[in-house]
C-alpha cells in the first residue's frame, strides 16, 4: 500500500505546460524504466485484481495503458484486449468520443473479444475519467462486465472517480 504508493510518487516527474501551456504532465516514464518499481507497481495491481469478483482479460487504454495492461495481463495470465484511439483497430470496432483535460478525442474496442468476459479496465492515470468512462460504456456495449478498474496514478482533485460513478471497485496506487 504505502510503499508502492511512496515509489510511484517519488519515481513520477511532473511536466509543467506539456502538452499545452497550464497543463501539468505527469510522466510515469521514470516508474517504467525502473524495474523494481516496475514489478512493486505490477504485484500491487496483482493483488488489488486479485481481490475483485473475478478476471477474464485486461483491457489497456492506448496508449500508455497498453505498458500497464501488458505487464499486468501477463502476471495475471489473462487475456488483453486493446482499447486503441479511433482508426488503428480493424473492423467491426465500436467507437465514443470523450473529452480530455487538454482536448477531444475517440476511442474503439474491437466487437467480439470482449462479449460475455469479465474484465479488468486499466489505464496509467486517471485524470477527468472522461478516458476511463469511454472505455467501461464501450466495454459494457461490446457485451463484457467491467469487473475492476486499476490505474497507477488517480489525479484526485479532478474527481474523475465520482464522474466514473461505477459499481466496480476503483484501485489507485497513488492519489495526489
Ligand atoms: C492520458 C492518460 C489517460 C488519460 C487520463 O492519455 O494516459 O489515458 O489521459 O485522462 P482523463 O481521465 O481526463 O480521461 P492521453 O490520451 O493523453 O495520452 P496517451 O495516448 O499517451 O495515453
Ligand atoms: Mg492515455
Amino acid at each position: 500500500g504505502a510503499e508502492v504508493a511512496g515509489l510511484v510518487h517519488a519515481l513520477l516527474r511532473d511536466v509543467p505546460d506539456f502538452p499545452q501551456p497550464g497543463i501539468v504532465f505527469k510522466d510515469i516514464a521514470p516508474l517504467l524504466a525502473d524495474g523494481a518499481a516496475f514489478g512493486a507497481a505490477m504485484a500491487a495491481l496483482a493483488t488489488f485484481a486479485a481481490g475483485v469478483d473475478a478476471v477474464d482479460v485486461v483491457a489497456g487504454v492506448e496508449a500508455r495503458g497498453f505498458v500497464v495492461a501488458g505487464a499486468l495481463a501477463h502476471r495475471l495470465g489473462c487475456g488483453l484486449v486493446p482499447v486503441r484511439k479511433a482508426g488503428k483497430l480493424p473492423p467491426p470496432t465500436i467507437r465514443r468520443g470523450y473529452e480530455l483535460e487538454y482536448g477531444t478525442a475517440e476511442i474503439e474496442v474491437p466487437v467480439g473479444l470482449l462479449s460475455g468476459k469479465r474484465v479488468l479496465l486499466v489505464d496509467d492515470v486517471l485524470a477527468t475519467g472522461g478516458t476511463m468512462l469511454a472505455a467501461a460504456g464501450l466495454i459494457a456495449e461490446a457485451g463484457g462486465t467491467v469487473t475492476g478498474l486499476a490505474v497507477l496514478l488517480e489525479l484526485g482533485f479532478l474527481n474523475g472517480r465520482e464522474r466514473l460513478g461505477t459499481a466496480a471497485p476503483v484501485h489507485a496506487l497513488l492519489r495526489i
